[in-house]
């Protein structure tokens, strides 16, 4: 994807650089367009050892503008970022003001705008900056962010760029994104462990970490998706972009899934969910009394089978985490439950929970793929790929055929 970069004069600058870095790890390519004020913050030098290219910075560039060149980049681009964006930039682009370069091909460019807002919070909180997101984003401009956190002038508010990290990650699947192959759907992915409790201090839990169930919901988000995350309690933040949802029980989380499942067009089924709970939690703390206690469990319901039996069900994915025989337990739960893809990888004191690599073979009716060890993050990607494809194939297969049947009517002379 070529990206137009516009950098305006905000501290936020100085991250430009990694942003550059990032959008090129995915394989974008980054022409920067400096304002002046933005140039008061970071230097031409780095942002063009970074992104490889000339920086651009004056709409009066007599050898660059002798080939109309902001023509040139506004046809160029294929989306327009501008990270940091000043309050300022923001008022050129309501009002349709082109003082400078960057505002110019603003105006001159068909590519998708999205902004990454950056600025003190009372600038944030102040009307005629709110009245120009607004405008913006009616417009069709998408507004990353911005965080909430404490800021570089040193009081703590709404008014942070969002990380390089995650602008990156938004822009891949924003609009205009060569990879949107679930543009226009919505997959849903639930993440980490589920807590039982045993009485108010006390629960039932496993050692799911939930990072590859929000790599997953990442993933999903960058392939262009709506992308709805039914988490249990991990000590992770959100994907940007991507909408959380917050469950602690077997129980909530199945109320959750089923509540939000009707728009769903791939349910992928990351959490571990505890297959018993407690028959009865306690109001009150068990006391240390008896030498010896039994509790008394009850199977938890099954989400994955639960939603893989609707009528219309969506595009079903399971994860099976077993620490021997993967491959028999993975079929036969693909089998039993009835899913579209199932995701095997072998969980123990060296591999699967809380690790930050996974390795995994994925099964499907008549077919499977092995993937070789690799962090979460990227082997999620690879995932959502397969994923996006098979789904294809399957909504393929099963739309009904359009017969023509042509009579024709037989002369009797
Ligand atoms: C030290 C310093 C930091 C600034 N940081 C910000 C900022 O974070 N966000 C913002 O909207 N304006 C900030 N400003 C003000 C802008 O630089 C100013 O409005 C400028 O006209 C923006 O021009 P541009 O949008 O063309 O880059 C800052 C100014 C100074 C002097």
């Amino acid at each position: 994807m070529n990206i137009v970069l516009g950098i305006s004069g905000g501290i936020a600058a100085y991250k430009t650089p990694d942003l550059v870095r990032r959008l090129k790890e995915r394989g974008a390519e980054v022409q920067i367009v400096l304002t002046a004020s933005g140039e008061e913050f970071v230097t031409p030098t780095a942002l063009q050892a970074v992104s490889g290219r000339p920086i651009r910075n004056n709409l009066w560039d007599k050898e660059a503008e002798a080939s109309m060149s902001h023509i040139e980049l506004a046809r160029w681009a294929e989306l327009v970022l501008i990270a940091p964006a000043t309050a300022e930039i923001m008022s050129r682009l309501a009002g349709g003001g082109a003082p400078d370069l960057l505002s110019t091909l603003c105006l001159a460019t068909e590519a998708p705008i999205a902004v990454a807002p950056a600025m003190n919070r009372v600038m944030w909180a102040n009307p005629a900056v709110q009245a120009n997101r607004r405008l913006l984003e009616e417009r069709g401009m998408t507004i990353l962010g911005p965080d909430t956190g404490s800021q570089a002038c040193g009081e703590i508010g709404a008014g942070r760029m969002i990380e390089p990290e995650a602008i990156a990650d938004a822009i891949v699947g924003a609009p205009g994104s060569r990879r949107g192959a679930l543009a226009g759907k919505t997959v849903m992915v639930t993440a980490g462990p589920t807590r039982e409790p045993i009485d108010p201090v006390r629960y039932i839990t496993n050692r799911s970490s939930g990072k590859m169930g929000y790599a997953m919901a990442r993933a999903a988000r960058a392939h262009g998706a709506r992308a709805i995350l039914v988490s249990g309690p991990v000590a992770l933040d959100p994907p940007y972009g991507v909408e959380l949802h917050r469950t602690e029980t077997a129980e909530q989380m199945y109320a959750k899934t089923h509540e939000l499942i009707g728009d769903v067009d791939v349910f992928i089924a990351a959490a571990a969910v505890s297959d018993y709970r407690p028959a009865g939690s306690h109001v009150k703390k068990i006391k240390k009394t008896a030498d010896t206690m039994t509790l008394e469990l009850v199977r938890s319901p099954d989400i994955l089978a639960s939603v893989a039996a609707l009528d219309p069900a969506p595009f079903t994915v399971g994860f099976a985490a077993e620490t021997h025989e993967v491959e028999t337990y993975a079929k036969a739960k693909l089998d039993k439950k009835r899913l579209d893809m199932i995701v095997a990888n072998r969980v123990g004191a060296d591999c699967g929970f809380d690790f930050d690599d996974n390795a995994v073979t994925v099964y499907w009716p008549g077919g499977e793929q092995a993937f070789a060890e690799a962090a979460k993050i990227e082997l999620a990607e690879d995932l959502m790929a397969l994923i996006a494809e098979r789904y294809e194939t399957v909504r393929e297969e099963a739309e009904p055929r359009l017969v023509i049947v042509s009579s024709i009517a037989a002369s009797k002379d």
